[in-house]
């Protein structure tokens, strides 16, 4: 198993040119000697300055959001064309708010994925079960069904480069993080499944993310876990510190 860890920080739809600005003057500095691969996601507005800046560094730029065609009548929607042309390197698809408030699904997640391949864009895809999931003891199945509806069609060579973010809803910005065991527990079986689907050298070279609800403070006992190989990380992403010790858990 040789996973590079993954440090991606979704802003959501906070800072706007200034402070993304800001927030990298801050941080690049400091990025230099981070041993993990840092990717940041800000609104789609902010992708061009953004770039500008990470030129000539290791920080890699991600968008929050692509829709499957490369150009039409979609009123409101960013095409991959649109995003390799900044270059983005990465895309969040089927984030839970996406999926909560902007009318996701299984099928445009799998489209979306499968354009964003097509175009060279390393997907970031979110699965996750609700609170009401977690209670009701369904959290495997909805999860795993999740993975392998998002995955349908895919080749092995596809399946290989793509990251998986666990982020179970309950804990995104409310403070609750899964414990590291039941981030593991959930984490291991998608692994498990992509071993199914595809196969054990395929499933051993796909990153899976935690998310919900990072911080300095419970990084590096996530880290310990065997199959997490990164986080997803909203709140704590937006302060250049925050962030940066968040990178740094395995150098303090
Ligand atoms: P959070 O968000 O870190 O603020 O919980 C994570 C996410 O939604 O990706």
């Amino acid at each position: 198993m040789n996973r590079i860890p993954l440090i991606a920080g979704n802003w959501k739809m906070h800072n706007n040119r200034r402070e993304t600005l800001e927030f990298l003057e801050a941080f690049l500095p400091k990025a230099k000697g981070l041993e993990v691969e840092v990717v940041i996601c800000p609104p789609f507005t902010d992708l061009w300055p953004a770039a500008e800046k990470l030129k000539d560094t290791a920080v890699k730029l991600g968008a929050q959001n692509l829709h499957w065609e490369e150009k039409g009548a979609f009123t409101g929607e960013v095409s991959p064309a649109m995003l390799i042309e900044i270059p983005c390197d990465y895309v969040i698809i089927g984030h839970s708010e996406r999926r909560q408030y902007f009318a996701e699904t299984d099928e445009t997640v799998n489209k979306k994925v499968k354009t964003a391949l097509k175009y060279g864009l390393t997907p970031i895809i979110c699965v996750g079960e609700t609170l009401e999931q977690r209670e009701q003891v369904i959290t495997m199945s909805w999860v795993l069904g999740q993975v392998e509806k998002a995955l349908e069609g895919l080749t092995d060579a596809e399946v290989q480069k793509i990251v998986f973010a666990y982020e179970p809803i309950w804990a995104i910005g409310t403070g609750k993080t899964a414990s590291s065991q039941d981030a593991q527990e959930v984490i291991g079986a998608i692994r498990k499944k992509i071993a199914d689907l595809f196969s054990a050298g395929v499933s051993d070279k796909v990153r899976i993310l935690y998310g919900g609800s990072v911080k300095p403070e419970n990084i590096k006992e996530l880290m310990a876990q065997p199959d997490i190989d990164g986080a997803l990380v909203g709140g704590a992403s937006l302060k250049p510190d925050g962030f940066y010790s968040i990178a740094s858990f395995n150098q303090n």
